[in-house]
C-alpha cells in the first residue's frame, strides 16, 4: 500500500515537472515571438556627441522602425569602454539590451590585466557595422604646420606636449600610444570619457594633439579649426585628399581602421538575434544612413560581414592581431 502511494506521488511530481517545463518553454517561445514588446536600449561605451555615439544614433532610428519599437541610446562612459562592456555582459539576455562597440572590444584584453568579461564568450554577435578611418590632429595654434615640423617639435618638447584620448581600450588611446611608440617619445596623455569632449577641448586649445575618427572631424579639418598631420590609412581619404597618410610621411605601415560590431549579452535566443540582425541590415541599407556615413568617410561593411559569424570571425582575428602589437609597443595603462 505504502509503495503504491510512493509510486503515485513520484509519477504525479514527474508529471508536474514536465508540465511546468513545457509551460515555461511555450512561455519563452511566446516571449520570443512577441519580441520586441517594449523599447530596446542600445548601449554606447563612450560620451554623447562622439564618433561611436553618432554611428549608434544614426542606426538606432531605422532599427527601431524595422522592429516596431523605439531603440533608445544609453551612453555608459568610462574606462575606455570596459564599464559598458561589463554592464552589457551582465544584462538580462532578453534582447532588450543591445550594444554597439568598436575595435576596443578586441584590444581591451591586452590593455587591462583582468577584465570582468571575455569578448569571445560573454556576448552574442549580431553583425559588423562600419569602418572608420582616423586622423592625427593638432590644435589650431600648435606651431608645426605639417608632419615633418611636428616630428621636430615633438623631439624638442617631449612630455610638455599633451595628447587627449578616451581611456585605455579606446581607439584614440591605441592610436596615440602606437604613434608615441613609433616616435620613441612619451607625451602627457590626458584621458576623457570619449573623443566628443576631447575634440571640444582640442578646438578650445586646452589640449595639443588628438588621434580621432573622421566621424566628426572632417568639417573642422576643412575649415582650418584643427590641424591634420596625417591619416591612419594606407591611402588618402577622398573627403580630405590634401591630408597625407602617416605611412607616406615615414611611419610605414601605420594603419588603424576602426571597425564596429553590434552585440547582445550571452544567451539571447536565436529568433531574437535573427530579428536584430535583419533590423541592423535594413538600417545600414537605408539611403539616409548610407549618405550620412559616406559624408564622414565611413565605409558600411559588405553584407557577409553584417552577420553574427562575420563579426565573430573578425573579432577573433583582431584579438589575435592586436595583442602582440600592444604588448610589443609596451603601452602603459
Ligand atoms: C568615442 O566615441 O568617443 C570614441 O570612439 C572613443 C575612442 O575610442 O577613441
Amino acid at each position: 500500500m505504502e509503495i503504491k502511494v510512493k509510486i503515485k506521488n513520484f509519477l504525479f511530481s514527474g508529471m508536474t515537472a514536465a508540465l511546468t517545463a513545457s509551460a515555461l518553454l511555450s512561455g519563452n517561445a511566446m516571449a520570443e515571438k512577441d519580441w520586441p514588446s517594449k523599447s530596446i536600449t542600445l548601449v554606447v561605451p563612450f560620451a554623447a556627441g562622439g564618433p561611436t555615439d553618432t554611428v549608434a544614433r544614426l542606426i538606432a532610428v531605422p532599427m527601431g522602425q524595422a522592429l516596431g519599437q523605439t531603440v533608445v541610446v544609453e551612453n555608459v562612459n568610462g574606462a575606455g569602454g570596459t564599464i559598458a562592456s561589463t554592464k552589457v555582459a551582465r544584462a538580462a539576455p532578453d534582447g532588450y539590451t543591445i550594444y554597439l562597440h568598436h575595435m576596443g572590444m578586441a584590444t581591451a584584453n591586452a590593455l587591462y590585466d583582468k577584465l570582468p568579461y571575455d569578448p569571445m564568450t560573454s556576448f552574442e554577435y549580431i553583425g559588423q557595422v562600419a569602418d572608420v578611418p582616423m586622423v592625427l590632429l593638432g590644435k589650431k595654434d600648435l606651431p608645426p604646420n605639417n608632419f615633418k615640423e611636428l616630428e621636430a617639435y615633438i623631439k624638442a618638447n617631449g612630455s610638455k606636449i599633451t595628447m587627449a584620448n578616451a581611456g585605455p581600450g579606446a581607439v584614440s588611446q591605441l592610436c596615440g600610444l602606437l604613434f608615441q611608440s613609433r616616435m620613441g617619445v612619451k607625451l602627457t596623455n590626458i584621458p576623457y570619457k570619449g573623443t566628443g569632449p576631447a575634440l571640444t577641448d582640442l578646438l578650445g586649445g586646452q589640449v595639443d594633439l588628438l588621434c580621432d575618427q573622421t566621424t566628426q572631424t572632417i568639417p573642422y579639418i576643412k575649415d582650418g579649426r584643427v590641424k591634420a598631420y596625417g591619416t591612419t590609412t594606407m591611402k588618402r581619404l577622398p573627403a580630405i585628399a590634401n591630408v597625407p597618410t602617416l605611412d607616406e610621411q615615414g611611419l610605414k605601415g601605420f594603419e588603424v581602421k576602426v571597425w564596429h560590431g553590434m552585440y547582445t549579452p550571452k544567451g539571447v535566443p536565436k529568433p531574437i538575434l535573427d530579428k536584430l540582425n535583419a533590423a541592423l541590415k535594413k538600417s545600414l541599407n537605408s539611403p539616409d544612413v548610407k549618405k550620412r556615413l559616406e559624408d564622414a568617410n565611413i565605409d558600411i561593411v559588405s553584407p557577409d560581414k553584417m552577420t553574427p559569424n562575420g563579426l565573430k570571425t573578425h573579432l577573433e582575428a583582431e584579438v589575435n592581431k592586436w595583442g602582440p602589437i600592444i604588448r610589443k609597443a609596451n603601452i602603459p595603462d
